[in-house]
């Protein structure tokens, strides 16, 4: 019979060294909270049941759960034993084994994990620990290992010796564990006199004194281990989030001239052949087709869609607009709410005007219009197809198809006989 797995996430964290009225898990790692990234991993891995630990600021951290995940509610923050405690009654099915995510480790990747996981469940160990070799282990839990080797114990940075400061090797936090032994040491771990708080680290220096079996993998990029813990890692894990996502972006066939000046977040799709500029920022839900320019020093806000072989060049921003095949707009500007049909070239210094102090408005620019440099287009406007603006104009009314309009504010430029 195949062995059941568990997974339990702990997100009830209140963060204290990021100094943030924001919790934690909500923190956003190239435009995405980082409990995501874990979420992610854990739908993944296709286990059994999961659970979600949330405490701190919990309302706030429900908003990005979708309905159908199961949370479970730390009451009071007495550490990862009480979290792991709280996950484990909120489970249904009491699977054997059950692994532990921490969600301020986001940059794991599944590989790492299944590598655990079948290690554990061959071997048959009450815990498997994914752990990691750093240069640089402070702040981390370390891996007490016994004369034969055998993993005795993990020590929390601030509870360690010298000796123990000397370890190169941690605990990520990762764990897998039988589930009836989990249950069974977690009722002997005693309160961290230092910081009143029950580790759950403490449990596995409880299975060795109980004789059970306790093993590692290592994993082979550190980045994957990096915890989050304050701002500095935060920035970390953003420039090693960005290196991946603009590493995957160039294997599919996107040129990014500078990928480390090229902020993307995760989820913009780029078609191919598409050159990003540098000094490049791309928001959250961008879509960007095939054979563009975009940059340098472009603002793609949200909500942005570009369709084939449009040029949108420096120092423009954009949000909520989309740009339809063959538009060019190659100089500085700003467009929001804005639809632009094809074969559009929009003037360097275009501004489409979109918030009137109360409300945003849309406008629309047909196909084949010419809007001349330092327009500004009060929305809403629609602009008719074949149009043209003279530089300078200010629209404040909707031009017919084919006209010309001028001045401040625009009027029609009447053909001569
Ligand atoms: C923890 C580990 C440490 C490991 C490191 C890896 C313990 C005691 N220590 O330390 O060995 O090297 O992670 O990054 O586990 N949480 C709750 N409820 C609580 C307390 C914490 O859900 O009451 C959650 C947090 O939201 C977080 C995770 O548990 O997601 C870890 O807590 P954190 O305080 O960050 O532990 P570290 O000091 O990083
Ligand atoms: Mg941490």
């Amino acid at each position: 019979m195949k062995r059941q797995l568990s997974c339990i996430i702990l997100a009830a964290g209140k963060g204290t060294r990021m100094k943030s009225a924001t919790p934690k898990a909500l923190h956003r790692i190239c435009g995405r909270p980082m409990l995501d990234y874990v979420l992610d991993l854990a739908a993944q891995l296709k286990v059994t049941n999961s659970a979600v630990v949330l405490g701190h600021g919990c309302q706030q951290v429900k908003k990005i759960l979708s309905p159908r995940v199961n949370n479970a509610l730390q009451k009071r923050l007495l550490g990862t034993a009480d979290a792991v405690k709280t996950g484990l009654a909120k489970l249904k099915i009491k699977s054997n084994d059950v692994l532990i995510l921490y969600a301020d480790i986001p940059l794991l990747k599944k590989e790492s994990l299944d590598k655990l996981i079948e290690a554990h469940l061959h071997n048959d160990c009450a815990a498997t620990i994914l752990t990691a070799e750093l240069k640089n282990p402070a702040g981390y839990g370390r891996i007490r290992r016994d004369r034969y080797s055998a993993i005795c114990a993990i020590i929390e940075d601030k509870d360690g010796d010298e000796f123990v400061k000397q370890i190169k090797e941690i605990n990520t936090g990762i764990i897998c564990f039988k589930r009836d032994k989990l249950a069974a040491a977690l009722k002997s771990v005693r309160m961290n006199s230092r910081k009143k708080e029950f580790y759950l680290t403490d449990v596995i220096g409880i299975l060795y004194k109980r004789g059970e079996l306790i093993e590692s993998v290592k994993i082979s990029d550190i980045n994957e281990a990096l915890g989050i813990n304050s701002r500095a890692d935060l920035a970390k894990a953003n420039s090693i989030m960005q290196q991946r996502i603009n590493r995957k972006l160039m294997l599919e066939g996107v040129s990014i001239i500078g990928p480390d000046s090229s902020f993307i977040n995760f989820g913009v799709k780029i078609g191919i052949d598409t050159v990003i500029y540098p000094f490049t920022v791309i928001e959250n839900d961008v879509r960007i087709g095939k054979r563009c320019q975009v940059g340098p020093f472009a603002h793609l806000r949200e909500g942005t869609r570009i369709e084939d072989d449009v040029v949108v060049g420096n120092f423009l921003e954009l949000v909520r607009s989309r740009l339809s095949a063959k538009t060019l707009i190659k100089h500085f500007g700003y467009l929001g709410d804005s639809r632009i049909g094809e074969n559009v070239n929009i003037g360097a210094g275009t501004v489409v005007a979109n918030f009137d102090g109360r409300k945003k408005n849309v406008t629309v620019v047909k196909n084949n219009a010419f809007i001349g440099s330092d327009t500004v287009l009060i929305s809403p406007v629609v602009i008719g197809k074949n149009s043209r603006t003279g530089a300078g104009a200010v629209v404040t009314k909707n031009v017919k198809d084919g006209a010309t309009v001028i001045g401040v504010p625009a009027r029609l430029l009447k053909k001569r006989g």
